[in-house]
């Protein structure tokens, strides 16, 4: 199908126009994934744009994954708008949101410019920096008395990532963060990227089964940052998350960790309170936003 707006014409990529397609949009596509695109063109018959499409589910409700791009010199004429529209019809019947590919800055021109075309915030995730000692002494108090309470059962340990099994930790990131398993346990084993840091990284196990992890990887500046924090969700909201976050955080402090990275999705209350009580610098704001097909 073609769409034909005032100045440029959309439609559905030929194999020989993916190439194009991903010289615009080159971080929606991956060495083992290729999304589906539109392009759209000048009354000159020009290349002019080109959306992109990921055909594959995240979140909750399910989105698809969507990514733009208009050549400058058609800029600010509609038409980035006119393929946002194009591709929530594309999906619609298989999806029932379309996602921004990413995370983005919230005072981001992308932002403001998907916010403009139909776009509203889903939820937002706050970046911080904390103090690490800091963390850790606020988190003793509460472990202290979580290790009176007696909730945590007797089967419950916190071990270093290398020695949990790498499979059951990729599966819990993976499913979490929509990331692919096999790749993260490539990456866990070392064959893929750059690891998490071994020394920082914990796991949590409940009868010898993976059921919380805290993945920590140290950025360009030498700073770690927690890169996933995730607790399966019937332990979620209890003892886990505490004693996870914990142990992480006092084995970064052991390491000699002063400073970290960590950041959450505003829905969870639990981690942005601590946040704010342990006086945690918020760096950042993201925005997660979402539209209706159709
Ligand atoms: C962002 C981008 C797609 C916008 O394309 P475009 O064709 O200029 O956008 P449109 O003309 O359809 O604009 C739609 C609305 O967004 C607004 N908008 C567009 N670019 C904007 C920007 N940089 N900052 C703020 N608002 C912007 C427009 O003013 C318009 O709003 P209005 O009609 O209510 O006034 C284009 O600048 C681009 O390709 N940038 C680089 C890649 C990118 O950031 N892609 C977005 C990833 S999803």
């Amino acid at each position: 199908m073609t769409t034909q707006t005032l100045n440029f014409s959309i439609r559905g990529a030929e194999p020989s126009e993916m190439r194009a397609c991903r010289m615009l949009l080159p971080e929606t596509f991956g060495p083992s994934n290729a999304p589906e695109a539109l392009v759209s063109f000048s009354r000159c018959g020009e290349l002019a744009g080109a959306a992109t499409i990921g055909w594959q589910a995240v979140g909750d409700p399910a989105a698809f994954l969507v990514a733009v791009h208009v050549v400058p010199a058609y800029r600010k004429q509609g038409l980035g708008r006119a393929l946002v529209d194009a591709a929530a019809v594309l999906v619609k019947g298989e999806v029932s949101f379309l996602q921004p590919w990413k995370a983005l800055r919230e005072d981001s021109e992308t932002a403001a410019f998907c916010l403009r075309s139909g776009f509203t915030v889903h939820h937002r995730i706050l970046h911080f920096l904390g103090e690490a000692e800091k963390m850790e002494a606020m988190l003793a108090t509460y472990r202290e008395k979580l290790d009176r309470s007696g909730y945590i059962p007797d089967g419950a340990r916190v071990v270093k990532l290398p020695d949990a099994p790498a499979a059951e930790v990729a599966n819990l990131v993976g499913r979490e963060f929509h990331n692919n398993p096999e790749r993260m346990q490539a990456r866990l084993e070392g064959r893929v990227g750059k690891p998490p840091d071994p020394q920082r990284s914990v796991v949590l196990l409940l009868d010898g089964l993976v059921v919380g992890a805290q993945l920590v990887s140290i950025a360009a500046d030498g700073i770690p940052e927690v890169e996933g924090n995730v607790v399966i969700p019937s332990l979620r909201r209890g003892w886990a998350n505490l004693l996870l976050t914990h142990e992480g955080t006092r084995t970064g402090v052991l390491h000699g960790s002063r400073q970290f990275r960590f950041f959450c999705d505003d829905r969870v209350i639990d981690t942005v309170n601590l946040a704010r009580r342990s006086g945690a610098e918020r760096t950042a704001t993201d925005v997660v936003l979402r539209r209706a097909a159709g």
